[in-house]
C-alpha cells in the first residue's frame, strides 16, 4: 500500500502549554488532527470552568488562519475539586477531568493527594458520563519508577473502578503489559490511550549508548516485553485503545539539563509514526479505528467529517524547531527518518 486515506483523526492527549508557545503547538496538531484534548497542567493549573474557558479562547486564537481545528478542554482535579465545580465545567463544554496524583509529573504538585478527597467529584462525573483521565502512577518514594504503573493499577485504579463501575475512565499513556491487560479485562467504560514513543521505543532507547533526554517521558519507557505487549494490543484492533500522543514540549535547555524535564514533543510526526508502527505490524487497516473512531466513540463525540491522506514517503524530522520566543526545541524523533507523510490539503 502506497497511500492511505482515513477519516480525520483526533489526538486525545496533548500538552499545548500556553502563551508564546501556542502558535507553534496548536499549528503542529492542527496540521492533521480535527480535535485534540488539551491537558490542564499549566501554571497555574486549570481548576475551574472559568480558567478552562479562558484557555480555550487562547487556544482557538492561536489556530492557523482558516483552520477548523477544535481544542477539547479538561479540568485539573485537586483535593478541593467539588461536584459543583465538575458540573459547572461540564456546562461550560469541558469534556473530561484529569487526575494527576500529586507529584507524579510536570506541574502535578496541586494534584490529588488521596482519592477519598474527590469522591463527590467522581460521583458527579459518573452521573454526567464525564470521562476521568488518569495519570496512572503512584508517587511513593519507595516504589521503583519502573513499577509505578503496575502498583497504581493494583492499589488505586482497580479499587476505583470497582467502587464506581459507571465511571468512564481513560488510563492515559499506558506503558505496560499489566495496563493493557487491565483495560482489556475491564468493563466497556475503561479505555486507554497509547503514545507513539511507547509503541516505538523501550527503555534501552533511553539508557543505552548514553542518556537520551529527548526519549524521556513519564510514565518512563519500560522494558521491551512491555513495548511488544502494547504493539500486540493495537494490532488486536480492540476498540478500547485509541490515539493520545502526549505531545509534551519543553525547550531544549530544559531537556538537555542536569535535571531534565519529562516529555516528548511529537506533534510534528505523531500520526506518521503511528502509521509506521501499524505498517510494521502489518495492520494498517486498524489505523483508522485507533486514530479516528475509538476515542470519539468512547467520549461520546461525533466522528470527524473529512479525511486525511498519508503517503509512503521518506522524510527526516527536523533537528530542532525555533519557538516564537527564539528558543529552540528538539522534536521527538529529531534527525530520524519517518516512512509515512501526511499530505497537505
Ligand atoms: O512526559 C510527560 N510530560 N508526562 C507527563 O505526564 C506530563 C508531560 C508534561 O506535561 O511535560
Ligand atoms: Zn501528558
Amino acid at each position: 500500500m502506497e497511500q492511505l486515506s482515513i477519516r480525520t483523526p483526533d489526538d486525545f492527549h496533548v500538552h499545548f502549554r500556553d502563551q508564546e508557545m501556542l502558535p507553534e503547538t496548536v499549528a503542529a496538531s492542527a496540521r492533521c488532527f480535527g480535535r485534540a484534548v488539551a491537558m490542564p497542567n499549566l501554571v497555574p493549573p486549570l481548576t475551574t470552568a472559568e480558567a478552562v474557558l479562558s484557555y480555550r479562547k487562547r487556544l482557538r486564537g492561536s489556530r492557523p488562519q482558516g483552520s477548523s481545528f477544535e481544542p477539547l478542554l479538561t479540568l485539573y482535579l485537586t483535593d478541593q475539586t467539588s461536584a459543583e465545580t465538575v458540573r459547572l465545567a461540564q456546562q461550560a463544554g469541558v469534556v473530561a477531568a484529569k487526575l494527576y496524583p500529586a507529584g507524579a509529573t510536570t506541574n502535578s504538585n496541586s494534584g490529588v493527594t488521596a482519592l477519598e478527597k474527590i469522591y463527590p467529584a467522581l460521583e458527579e462525573m459518573a452521573l454526567l458520563a464525564m470521562p476521568l483521565l488518569v495519570h496512572g502512577e503512584v508517587t511513593a518514594a519507595e516504589v521503583d519508577v519502573f513499577d509505578r504503573e503496575k502498583v497504581f493499577i493494583e492499589g488505586v485504579l482497580g479499587p476505583l473502578v470497582k467502587r464506581y463501575p459507571e465511571l468512564k475512565v481513560v488510563m492515559e499513556h499506558i506503558t505496560t503489559a499489566d495496563a493493557a491487560q487491565f483495560v482489556l479485562a475491564g468493563n466497556a467504560r475503561i479505555a486507554a490511550t497509547i503514545t507513539p514513543q511507547h509503541l516505538l521505543l523501550n527503555r534501552n532507547d533511553l539508557l543505552v549508548g548514553g542518556l537520551h533526554p529527548h526519549n524521556y517521558c513519564l510514565p518512563v519507557l519500560k522494558r521491551n516485553t512491555h513495548q511488544q505487549a502494547l504493539r500486540q494490543v493495537v494490532k488486536s484492533g480492540s476498540r478500547k485503545f485509541f490515539l493520545g500522543s502526549d505531545s509534551a514540549p519543553h525547550e531544549r535547555s530544559r531537556k538537555e539539563s542536569a535535571c531534565g524535564c519529562a516529555g516528548c514533543y511529537s506533534a510534528w510526526s505523531a500520526l506518521e509514526l503511528y502509521a509506521q508502527v501499524f505498517d510494521e505490524l502489518e495492520c494498517l487497516d486498524k489505523l483508522e479505528a485507533f486514530a479516528s473512531e475509538n476515542g470519539a466513540d468512547f467520549y461520546g463525540l461525533p466522528r470527524n467529517p473529512g479525511t486525511v491522506t498519508l503517503r509512503r514517503e521518506h522524510w527526516t524530522v527536523p533537528e530542532q524547531i525555533i519557538l516564537p520566543n527564539g528558543r529552540p526545541i528538539v522534536p521527538f524523533f529529531a534527525g530520524k527518518e519517518v516512512r509515512w507523510k501526511v499530505q497537505a490539503v
